[in-house]
């Protein structure tokens, strides 16, 4: 049935399957009728009574329905979208207390999962800044994040700025790292950095597996379980990074990539130590490339991480890990990308150079 432009003042008793109303003024009482299915599409039910009614599976679609009350009716299924709700109840609770009760919840439920984890913002310097140049950018820093204490701030530079990083940053809430270290604890191994020798000058943080690394330097899911296994040893927390290539996620193969580089990088590595590491994210397509991974792509990615972790871990080790998402996050992108549930910071290239946009990007991660 039919019913458009009317002018309805009693449905009593009423059986209708395929009711559909629209555009109808129904200032009535509704009562003991079954409406099952029944669609009501821009009707003006404004203090419509609708009583003991079967409404199961009805749609109620850009109507007016405030101060309407709905009581003792079975609602399974029902769906009232873009209507206005003022003053409407049902079982005399108001709809929108119930709709206020339910976001707060909601938003709680959001931030007690991420509150159990740091968020960190991390700023990947890659090979740049001279020593008198990591200084002024650390100086800078410091005093504009001075007030920050929700977010870990950290730091990752070249080899030859970790000493006056360190010495920059003492005292202050912002963490050291480098961007790299090798496995083995000395030996002959030109050019290389070992583990224990970062530790020992106070640095904290390291990044490992970069796809840079990977990229340039023949690193290998292998040698980053072993870095990773190293640093660990040291006393060093790792950032070990995983990301698909472009190629891999137009061929439809991103979740399998990054399940083998999780369970290859961290093999061996019980969960105590796998708490003390971070997990970046970093499509390889969206590094320094301005093209950043959606908030829902990177939403999605982290989430099948902590589901990977969770397989191997355990879902209580898995909610503890730190996930972050790097590739061209900035200034403008960041709170997006920081406010989904399984985004706990990020790890920054470029925008980590500048003082005043890093500081925008840890700003978000205060609030996401
Ligand atoms: P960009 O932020 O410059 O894209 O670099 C991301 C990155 O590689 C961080 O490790």
């Amino acid at each position: 049935m039919n019913i458009i432009n009317e002018k309805i003042s009693l449905i009593s008793e009423c059986s209708s399957e395929d009711l559909r109303i629209e555009r109808s003024r129904l200032c009535c009482d509704i009562e003991e009728s079954t409406l099952e299915g029944s669609a009501f599409i821009r009707t003006q039910l404004k203090g419509a009574g609708f009583v003991e009614n079967d409404i199961r599976g009805a749609g109620f679609l850009q109507c007016d329905l405030s101060g309407a009350s709905l009581e003792k009716c079975d609602l399974t299924g029902a769906a009232i979208v873009n209507c206005r709700l003022d003053g409407m109840t049902i079982d005399g609770v108001s709809v929108h207390e119930m709709m206020d009760f339910y976001k707060n919840n909601h938003k709680e439920n959001k931030t007690m999962n991420k509150a159990t984890r740091k968020a960190i913002i991390a700023g990947n310097w890659k090979m740049n800044k001279t020593r008198p140049e990591a200084k002024a950018l650390l100086d800078e820093l410091k005093g504009m994040v001075a007030d920050v204490k929700s977010v870990e701030i950290v730091a990752c530079v070249p080899f030859t700025n970790l000493e006056t990083a360190l010495a920059a940053t003492e005292g202050t809430n912002i963490r050291i790292g480098a961007e790299n270290c090798h496995f083995e604890k000395s030996g002959a191994f030109t050019g290389e950095i070992s583990a224990d020798m970062l530790a020992e000058m106070g640095v904290e943080y390291v990044v490992l597996g970069h796809s840079e690394r990977r990229q340039y330097f023949a690193e290998t899911d292998e040698t980053v379980n072993k870095r990773t296994k190293a640093a660990l040893a040291a006393g060093l927390k790792p950032i070990v990074c995983v990301g698909e290539l472009l190629w891999e996620r137009e061929c439809n193969i991103t979740e399998e990539v990054i399940a083998r580089q999780i369970k290859l990088d961290f093999f061996g590595i019980e969960a105590d130590d796998l708490k003390k590491c971070v997990i970046a994210y970093e499509p390889v397509w969206a590094i320094g490339t301005g093209k950043t991974a959606t908030a829902d792509q990177a939403e999605e990615v982290c989430a099948f991480i902590r589901a990977t972790l969770a397989k191997l871990y355990g879902a209580d080790v898995a909610e503890a890990i730190t996930i972050q998402y790097g590739g061209s996050m900035n200034a403008a992108n960041a709170a997006e990308l920081v406010s989904k549930k399984n985004v706990d910071g990020g790890l920054i290239g470029g925008a980590s150079l500048k003082a005043a946009d890093f500081t925008t990007i840890i700003k978000a991660a205060e609030n996401g």
